[in-house]
């Protein structure tokens, strides 16, 4: 084991013993996207419960010539970077609308799973040969740190997918603050949000008749099984969804089925579930359009402008930090 991968373990390990001390349960949704998770998140793309994928690629697919027009003037060669970068089927709508046009520029996915930027990376050199790709395996946060030292070039930063809904409103609004001090003027930022819509719409979308959605919570017990040396029974714990349509936030569970002990070696200690006690792992945040108002202009940014799917389901807006 490098020293990366196990200081990696150890910030898993401390963050696994801080979340199932706490009452309630809690593990964190950051640590979903192992190889298996990252697998499992692709599949959660396909479901024809989960509107969120295709409600961006629409944007991306139908308006990629007025996206490109409103990132402005490219004189100078960029840096694209994208964080949270998955299986960039979106960004790979954009990237080829960029070379059509001929511009001068570097690809930089961040990703947290190494088998997705590998995926990525030959997916990019078997579709744009010629693009230069450099991937940054880490999160968001270690990311930030290293970015405003990386280069000078113009910088456009996606953030897509809705993977800020992972983020509290007011942790949401620290990472755009944060990622401001990292930017020039004239850099960019590009973000997807769900909306808010028909409950019924979102919960099914956390919530597929095929259990995808389940198989994915579930992954993160069998991580901590493998990674952590637990002994979980995932048959004992069942996936359980919910949305509340004034907070706008979806939330998933894992509920213990009956009472018992789960012992995890690394952390030397037992832990007790109740039967039907919860372990909360994960929010995602719906938005309206007078909040995502709100977070750019508190933590620093102008709305250059938005773009909606047919059914405004989902929104990308492209901000501009307001100078300092
Ligand atoms: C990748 C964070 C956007 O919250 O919709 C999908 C993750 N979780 N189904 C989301 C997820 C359950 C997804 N994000």
């Amino acid at each position: 084991m490098n020293n990366s991968t196990k200081s990696q373990t150890d910030s898993f390990a401390r963050d696994v013993l801080e979340g199932l001390s706490a009452s309630p349960k809690k593990l964190s949704s950051k640590y979903f996207y192992d190889d298996e998770g990252s697998r499992l998140f692709v599949e959660i793309m396909k479901l024809p419960e989960y509107y969120l994928s295709r409600s961006e690629l629409e944007i991306f697919r139908d308006r990629a010539a007025e996206i490109y027009a409103a990132f402005g003037e490219f004189d100078e060669p960029f840096d694209l970077l994208e964080l949270g970068a998955g299986d960039g089927s979106k960004t790979s709508l954009l990237v080829a609308h960029f070379l059509e046009e001929g511009s001068d520029f570097r690809y930089i996915p961040v990703d947290i799973s190494s088998e997705a930027l590998n995926y990525l990376e030959s997916k990019f050199d078997d579709e744009f040969p010629g693009l230069e790709i450099s991937s940054i395996k880490g999160d968001y946060f270690q990311t930030l740190e290293t970015l405003s030292a990386r280069s000078k070039r113009r910088k456009i930063v996606l953030f897509l997918g809705s993977n800020v809904g992972n983020f509290s409103d007011e942790q949401a609004v620290k990472f755009f603050r944060d990622l401001r001090g990292t930017l020039n003027e004239g850099d960019l930022l590009f973000i997807g949000f769900d909306l808010h819509k028909n409950p019924q719409t979102i919960l099914n979308a956390y919530n597929d008749a095929q259990g995808i959605t389940s198989r994915f919570n579930l992954n993160l017990l069998r991580r901590i099984n493998r990674e952590l040396g637990a002994n979980f029974n995932l048959d004992e714990f069942l996936h359980y969804a919910s949305y509340h349509p004034i907070e706008k936030t979806a939330r998933s569970f894992l509920i213990s089925q009956r009472e018992q002990t789960v012992d995890i070696e690394a952390l030397n200690k037992s832990f007790e579930f109740g039967q039907w006690e919860p372990i909360f792992m994960e929010i995602s945040q719906k938005y309206d359009l007078e909040t995502i108002q709100s977070m750019a202009s508190s933590s620093g940014y102008e709305i250059v402008g938005n773009f909606f799917d047919s059914h405004g389901f989902y929104v990308d807006s492209l901000w501009k930090p307001t100078p300092a």
